[in-house]
């Protein structure tokens, strides 16, 4: 299912901030280098949104869960005043070695920090103060609910986690009870509404954007 018509997801891309040489470069190297797995990548106007929404926040203390080749880590980042500090969570040694490239040729690994393992024995070894500003989750679907668990305590009243993928091209309308993961966004999905810790928001950006924000 086409969550918005392609011709307007193309006009979308056409009429946001462009992306920079490096972006570019990025996405061209990704796609390149892992065609089987490019299309992981977020869009450039999910990553202007992000940029945006950090920026907007005032956000310095973020996580992202699932960095793949960087490209978000690096909107994230531009978002962020210069002391600021994203824990950028990935299982691949392989496809963060382009990410490191990148960060250090945007000049942003100051403010990264790459924490290559299981993103939850991550986030658990986190302290369990109410600190984040933001969090941005974009990793495995079935770790979804743990991620979010793990998160809304950290998060600082106010704070905001972003979930990438939350309509699965349609099919949480309908999940397959064969697909795990389906299953696990849409409930993630119901179960963040009825949390009364958060008010949130569904934006159909790319395959759907929540916003949830800490109380
Ligand atoms: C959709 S991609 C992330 C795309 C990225 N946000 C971008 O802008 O290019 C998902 C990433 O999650 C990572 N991942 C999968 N399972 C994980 C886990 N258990 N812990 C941490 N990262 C994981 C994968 O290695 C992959 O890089």
């Amino acid at each position: 299912m086409d969550i918005v018509a392609p011709a307007v997801s193309d006009y979308l891309l056409e009429n946001c901030s462009p992306a920079d040489d490096l972006l570019r470069e990025l996405a061209e190297e990704t796609r390149a280098k892992l065609p089987d797995a490019a299309m992981m990548q977020i869009s450039h106007d999910e990553g202007e949104f992000l940029t945006m929404i950090t920026r907007l926040m005032g956000a310095r203390r973020v996580v992202e869960v699932g960095v793949f080749t960087g490209y978000s880590s690096i909107c994230i980042a531009r978002g962020m005043p210069a002391d600021g500090h994203l824990l950028a969570c990935d299982v691949s040694e392989e496809w963060t070695a382009i990410a490191r490239g990148y960060w250090e040729r945007a000049g942003l690994t100051d403010r990264i920090e790459l924490r290559v393992g299981p993103a939850l024995e991550t986030l658990r070894a986190l302290p369990v103060d109410p600190v984040l500003d933001m969090a941005f989750i974009d990793a495995d679907k079935v770790g979804y609910p743990d991620y979010y668990a793990e998160l809304v305590p950290r998060l600082r009243p106010g704070g905001l986690i972003v979930l990438d993928n939350v309509l699965r091209g349609g099919r949480v309308l309908n999940p397959d009870p064969d697909s795990a993961a389906d299953v696990t966004i849409n409930r993630l999905n119901k179960f963040i509404v009825e949390d009364e810790r958060v008010e949130s928001v569904m934006l159909p950006v790319r395959d759907g954007v929540t916003l949830a924000r800490k109380r």
